[in-house]
């Protein structure tokens, strides 16, 4: 991706949240000796209390924000995903739903809103958001435009008890934890750091001090035999995050979506600058250093690490579609054509909608959707049409 050099430039107001952000990350560099991990650096942006990007009152999601999200695009996102959760609850028996990182709430008042509809509501809907700020935002959405089933969803401070039976979702937050980036020189694996003088933030390379990094990079490199100067991330995270998941889910289904690849779509010699990207009010681009707090901060994720997390954590991979052929066999159509095309400009804005979650220029093929089960042996809707676990 190409840097943009004519980024819209933010208020006074949003430059000093910005300032005070900035001189914390320049005291922690200064405190580790002159440079941090860039994945300490990520989290800094995007997770500093009160200053980081989904900490902090920024719009962030749809239209008037920093970029859009599937849920934001339409409803009917949410009301596909409820299929699947409705077939998961009745082979379980009832249940509840877990979501992660529940953004403006949309998903989960879409989504209650069709179980609703559809006589499926879950036990209880949990949310576990690490933003306490987005935690009140979602307060508000549920509450003003679900007041009945909203009575069901709870928020989370931490992981629940073993023994959870339902559905655990994450819709683009997997993109949204801090990784590690590396470079192959050749000869070892270098970690990129982030260093400053007090007034600039720059890039620094150095020895990998991540755990498990350079091996791991070394394995990519023999098996995909990558060339030298190659650069890309790793997210360290998402290991234990399924295995903290596999913890309490007894009986259900993982269902994790995201813009992503299998890792030797992953590791292409095309990406050989990695995955990063920065959002900001609508424009992608790779500077990390533009505004911190100000903007989004993503990589791209490498799907083989689910599928490998997965295993590892007694989980097994029932499924692995793009976003396209997974709201497809959820009946997305159908759902369309519900909305009638009598109905007029709400058809034809519902049929605008639902192409922008599914052709393959648009979201249809850059996301994709794995499923994780345990103790479940159901076929889901979503995985139905389209299998490519092959791929991983
Ligand atoms: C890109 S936003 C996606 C929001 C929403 N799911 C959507 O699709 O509109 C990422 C979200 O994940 C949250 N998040 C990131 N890491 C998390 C974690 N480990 N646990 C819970 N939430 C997390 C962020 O605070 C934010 O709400």
């Amino acid at each position: 991706m190409q840097s943009e050099t004519n980024l819209p430039v933010p208020t006074e107001a949003e430059q000093q949240l910005s300032d005070a952000l900035v001189a914390a990350i320049h005291a922690e560099i200064a405190a580790a000796g002159g440079m941090i991990p860039f994945s300490r650096y990520m989290e800094m942006c995007l997770y500093t209390p009160g200053l980081g990007y989904y900490s902090a009152g920024q719009r962030k999601f749809g239209s008037g924000g920093d970029f859009v999200t599937a849920p934001e695009v339409s409803p009917l996102f949410g009301r596909c995903i409820a299929r699947s959760c409705a077939a998961v609850l009745e082979a379980t028996g009832g249940g509840s739903v877990l979501e992660f990182g529940a953004g403006s709430g949309r998903l989960a008042a879409d989504l209650l809103g069709e179980l609703a509809t559809i006589d499926c509501l879950p036990d209880q809907y949990f949310i576990l958001e690490r933003s306490a700020e987005l935690r009140q935002r979602q307060q508000q959405t549920l509450q003003q435009e679900l007041p009945g089933p909203a009575d069901r969803v709870s928020w989370l401070d931490a992981l629940p008890e073993p023994g959870f039976r339902g559905v655990v979702l994450a819709n683009e937050v997997l993109d949204a934890m801090a990784c590690e980036r590396w470079r192959w020189n050749g000869e070892q694996v270098e970690q990129f750091y982030v260093t400053g003088n007090g007034q600039t933030l720059a890039w620094q390379t150095g020895a990998c001090t991540a755990d498990g990094l350079a091996s791991t990079v070394e394995r990519y490199v023999d098996e995909y035999g990558l060339a030298p100067g190659y650069v890309s991330e790793l997210n360290p995270s998402i290991s234990p995050w399924v295995q903290g998941i596999s913890g309490f889910l007894d009986n259900g289904l993982v269902l994790l979506i995201d813009y992503g690849y299998p890792r030797r779509e992953y590791l292409h010699p095309q990406r050989s600058s990695g995955t990063l990207q920065c959002h900001y009010r609508q424009r992608a681009h790779d500077d990390v250093f533009f505004y911190p707090g100000l903007q989004d901060i993503t990589a791209h994720v490498d799907f083989t690490a689910v599928a490998e997390a997965a295993t590892g954590a007694d989980l097994q991979v029932t499924g692995y579609t793009s976003q396209a052929y997974f709201l497809l066999d959820c009946g997305l159509d159908t759902l369309l054509q519900s909305a009638g095309p009598t109905a007029g400009m709400d058809y034809l804005q519902q049929a605008q909608q639902a192409k922008t979650l599914v052709l393959p220029g648009e979201m249809g093929e850059r996301f994709q959707g794995i499923g994780l089960v345990h103790g479940l042996d159901t076929e889901i809707p979503g995985f139905r049409m389209h299998d490519m676990r092959g791929r991983l």
